[in-house]
């Protein structure tokens, strides 16, 4: 399959960061760090649990029951002793965990691990007063304010299970989100701000409860004192009022490793969403590990990941990852572009955030916007950047390095997945980067690119992504349908099929090209939208495009391909040639769109991905399906 693919190894350069970085990294040598993890991968990770704190030890490492894999077997843990007492009892009682900004200035709160400390566990008494307690499930439905990340930590704490949903899902699939896991409370706002506006949550929560018979209570964080909205009496619950009159201590509730920690439903480009559950040690090992080693995460660092913690980004690197190592960690409510696209620079340079973790569709946001933005700004304070949720290509690699990282930081492109719970793809820090390819498996993940019979494809030709051993923040099961974990395990015999298609090139790096279900086949050839949309966007006029196929009797099908184009270039017969000779000129002529249409903006999930089946269906006229995660 897939061996169309047209991948031009032998052109692309690398790019090699000083030596320095490397001799000071937490990971050092990756080939020789890798060795050892290969050489005895149980003791590798019980090695790096050994980090952390446990209540009680493991009997063994791991047992794997294809395709169930436990871990640190009849271990005890809580995860937020680790993010938070382990810190407040030694030396970081006082540093700052978490810097929040609102969208303007004047809005800002900060908080020591101490204040934290307290603050969960005040909210965890809270939730216990409420009937909160082990095994519970509790969906938090929050902007991103220093709460949410309260309200996940309060019931790690107490072992309720959270289940966090964006909050800019509107009723339907709130809906579906709280019946699915049988919430009995859920945790909001009044409202989130966005663009200046306020945006009412509690409405949206109180239509979505109509149909549920499992909640019982919903807390509500009034965020404007002056202006206080009203609560209905019996299932209301003022978020400060519950907070007041409880101790500022709570013992953190001993849970088993594989006790689940939350269920995070996906994104879901395609189908209905589904239940992901992580449980508390391996997850906790598995975001601390990958915390510390791929960003290279120092006591002195200024940590921004962009996310919202409604994503497995937020959940594993705006809190778990980063608390479990005893970071500051930047977070905000404001928006890449609101009031103007430098928002984002300037919070850089005000806080000197030193590691940023983004998504390429923002970083293609900000190219089209121009380099004048961030070159307002003194970003000399940042020292490496990261990016998730999509193929990082070529030409926005380049930007991002130039006029962001101004040639000096590491780019630390990370491929994982919400079923994934970590990272396991990247460039490890120090090692040279190639535009275009994610990298190789971390020390810890064995992965590989396969046929459809699981054998490894040779280098320049296309396969699955597939992980061929287990690892610790693994997800367990789809809630309530184990079937659908199966079928992850089902597709190539003995692997995990992460359905994305990819490519190798000799020295292992790994290029992922999309999703396997965006797959076109025109005229017997296969052809990955994300190829296409590519070669679209390294011409200069392109910001950004989707591609989908539409069924043609003579081709099977055609490409059509949506465009969106960077300021200043003018949609027109004559673009449209070049276009067209631009992906001829470096993908082939089999590569071409038969049609372009210029357009102003692209479906996408919140998460930034581009819904193509949308695009598809309304090409098609037909239903687009469940579309609860597209954006506005
Ligand atoms: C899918 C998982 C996990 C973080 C956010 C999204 C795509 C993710 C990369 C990358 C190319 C990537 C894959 C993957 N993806 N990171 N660095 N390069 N593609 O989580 O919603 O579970 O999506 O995102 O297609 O399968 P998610």
């Amino acid at each position: 399959m897939a061996e169309s693919f047209n991948v031009k190894l032998e052109e692309a350069k690398y790019y090699t960061p000083e030596a320095s970085c490397k001799e000071h990294s937490w990971i050092g040598d990756y080939d020789r760090t890798y060795r050892e993890f290969l050489a005895n991968p149980d003791l590798f990770w019980d090695s790096v649990a050994r980090e952390l704190e446990w209540f009680q030890p493991w009997d063994r490492v791991k047992e794997w029951e294809y395709p169930y894999a436990k871990w640190f077997i009849n271990a005890k843990l809580n995860i937020t002793h680790n993010c938070l007492d382990r810190h407040v009892q030694n030396q970081r009682r006082n540093k700052v965990a978490i810097m929040w900004r609102g969208e303007t200035e004047e809005e800002e709160r900060i908080l020591t691990y101490r204040q934290l400390y307290h603050a969960v566990c005040r909210f965890a008494n809270g939730l216990s007063r409420l009937g909160v307690g082990k095994g519970d499930r509790v969906c938090i439905y929050m902007p991103l304010v220093p709460e949410q990340v309260i309200a996940m930590l309060a019931c790690a704490r107490i072992g309720a299970i959270h289940s966090v949903v964006f909050g800019g899902f509107g009723v339907k699939a709130l809906n579906q989100r709280i019946n699915g896991i049988g919430a009995k409370v859920i945790v909001t706002a009044d409202f989130t701000y966005r663009r200046g506006k306020a945006i009412p949550l509690k409405n949206v929560v109180e239509e979505a409860v109509v149909n549920a018979p499992s909640v019982e209570r919903i807390v509500i964080l009034r965020r404007d004192l002056d202006k206080p909205v009203e609560l209905h009496p019996e299932m209301e619950v003022d978020y400060y009022e519950l907070m007041e009159g409880v101790e500022r201590e709570c013992p953190a509730e001993p849970m088993d490793a594989e006790d689940p920690l939350f269920v995070l439903y996906t994104s879901g480009t395609t189908g209905t969403p589904k239940g992901i559950v992580h449980t508390c040690g391996g997850y906790m090992v598995g975001t601390y590990y990958t915390t510390k080693n791929v960003f290279d995460i120092k006591d002195s660092d200024i940590f921004w990941c962009t996310a919202d913690p409604g994503w497995i980004t937020g959940h594993s690197y705006c809190v778990y990852g980063p608390l479990l190592n005893g970071a500051t960690c930047l977070i905000t409510e404001a928006t890449p572009d609101y009031p103007n696209p430098g928002t984002y620079w300037d919070l850089i340079e005000e806080y000197g955030v030193t590691i940023f973790y983004t998504a390429p569709t923002a970083i293609r946001m900000f190219m089209r916007v121009g380099e004048e933005w961030p070159n307002r700004y003194n970003l000399s304070s940042l020292r490496i950047l990261g990016s998730v949720g999509e193929p990082l290509n070529p030409e926005a690699f380049e930007w991002y390095y130039r006029t962001i990282g101004k040639d000096r930081c590491p780019i630390m492109d990370t491929w994982w997945q919400t079923e994934t719970g970590m990272h396991m793809l990247t460039t490890m820090i120090g090692e040279p980067m190639r535009p275009g390819f994610v990298g190789r498996p971390l020390p810890g993940v064995v992965a590989d690119v396969v046929d459809m019979e699981g054998n490894p494809v040779p280098p320049g030709t296309g396969g699955l992504l597939v992980i061929k051993e287990p690892w610790p923040s693994m997800m367990r099961t789809i809630w309530d349908d184990d079937e659908r974990y199966c079928n992850y395990w089902n597709t190539i015999p003995g692997c995990y099929t992460a359905a994305d298609l990819a490519v190798k090139d000799k020295d292992g790096y790994i290029m992922v090209i999309g999703r396997s279900d965006d797959l076109i086949v025109v005229a017997g050839h296969n052809i990955g939208t994300a190829e296409v949309e590519s070669a679209l966007v390294s011409h200069e006029a392109v910001a950004e495009a989707a591609v989908i196929g539409k069924p043609d009797a003579l081709k099977g099908n055609t490409i059509k391909a949506f465009v969106i184009l960077r300021n200043g270039h003018k949609p027109g017969e004559k673009l449209r040639n070049d276009l067209v000779y631009h992906v001829r000129m470096t993908l082939g002529p089999i590569a071409i769109p038969s049609e372009i249409e210029f357009v102003e903006s692209l479906p996408k999930t919140r998460s930034g991905k581009i819904m193509r089946r949308v695009l598809k269906a309304q090409e098609m006229g037909m239903d687009p399906g469940d579309i609860s995660t597209l954006e506005e």
